[in-house]
């Protein structure tokens, strides 16, 4: 059975009396282990789509079945389990705190899992060492390079052992070599420790090589869908 599954999912943004639909009858299943990448221009609903699977956002109409629980059934405080145990986001801009040193940052999210004072540490020094910053500890956002900074970011994702991985254009604002970096390591991540990742990209040169599954998005529907064998 498939880890992820949407079915018929919708989403419409509501300003005022206007209605901004943003997701449109979006189905697809992903395979845990997976990785899956989602193409297409800006406004496409992209991120719309990776909100809702993480829980930030709810759907207006439609499922998301995640690890065979029914998004839309949870409780508040199931989804926050959610948002905080199954999911980890990592983001274009990073979005992490700038007054906090790698370690403080990465620390956060174990004091949110509930990780004890005294492990939180060395979980930490762990997990930036795993995305080779082991020697970056204490420098702040500041003190970093976008890529050094995006290497946090996943960091802080893995913090609570999540099952799957959701990056929002995670190399948007990196130079091409260092966008492969950050692409190996999601990759290592996806082939040597069992997660599933899936990634919003617009290059979708670089999707057809490391994805199983692709799917193409426009206006909020989805146009194309690849299989890994079909991009071979
Ligand atoms: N919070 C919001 N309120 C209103 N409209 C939004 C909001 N977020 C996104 N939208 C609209 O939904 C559509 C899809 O946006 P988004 O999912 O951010 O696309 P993408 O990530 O592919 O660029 C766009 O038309 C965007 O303007
Ligand atoms: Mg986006």
């Amino acid at each position: 059975m498939a880890l992820i599954q949407t079915i018929g999912l919708a989403k419409t943004y509501k300003k005022g009396k206007v209605d901004i639909p943003a997701l449109h009858d979006v189905t697809f299943e992903i395979n845990e282990g997976e990785f899956f990448s989602i193409v297409g221009k800006s406004g496409s609903g992209k991120s719309t789509l990776l909100n809702l699977i993480g829980g930030l956002d709810t759907a207006s109409a439609g499922t998301i079945i995640f690890d065979s629980k029914d998004l839309r059934k949870m409780s508040r405080s199931e989804l926050a389990n959610h948002r905080r145990f199954s999911v980890g986001m990592i983001f274009q801009s990073f979005n992490l705190v700038k007054s906090r040193n790698a370690l403080e940052n990465v620390e956060l999210a174990l004091i949110f899992g509930g990780v004890p004072r005294n492990l939180r540490r060395k979980k930490a020094t762990d997990l930036l060492t795993q995305v080779g910053l082991g020697n970056r500890l204490t420098h702040t956002p500041d003190e970093l390079s976008g890529g050094e900074n995006q290497r946090v970011a996943i960091a802080r994702a893995l913090a609570n052992n999540p099952k799957v991985l959701l990056a929002d254009e995670p190399t948007g604002n990196l130079d091409s070599e260092t966008s492969g970096e950050i692409i190996q390591i999601l990759r290592d991540l996806n082939k040597n420790h069992h997660l599933t990742v899936i990634m919003v990209t617009h290059d979708l040169e670089t999707a057809e090589i490391v994805s199983d599954q692709i799917i193409k998005m426009k206006d909020g529907k989805i146009v194309d869908q690849l299989t890994k064998t079909e991009v071979l």
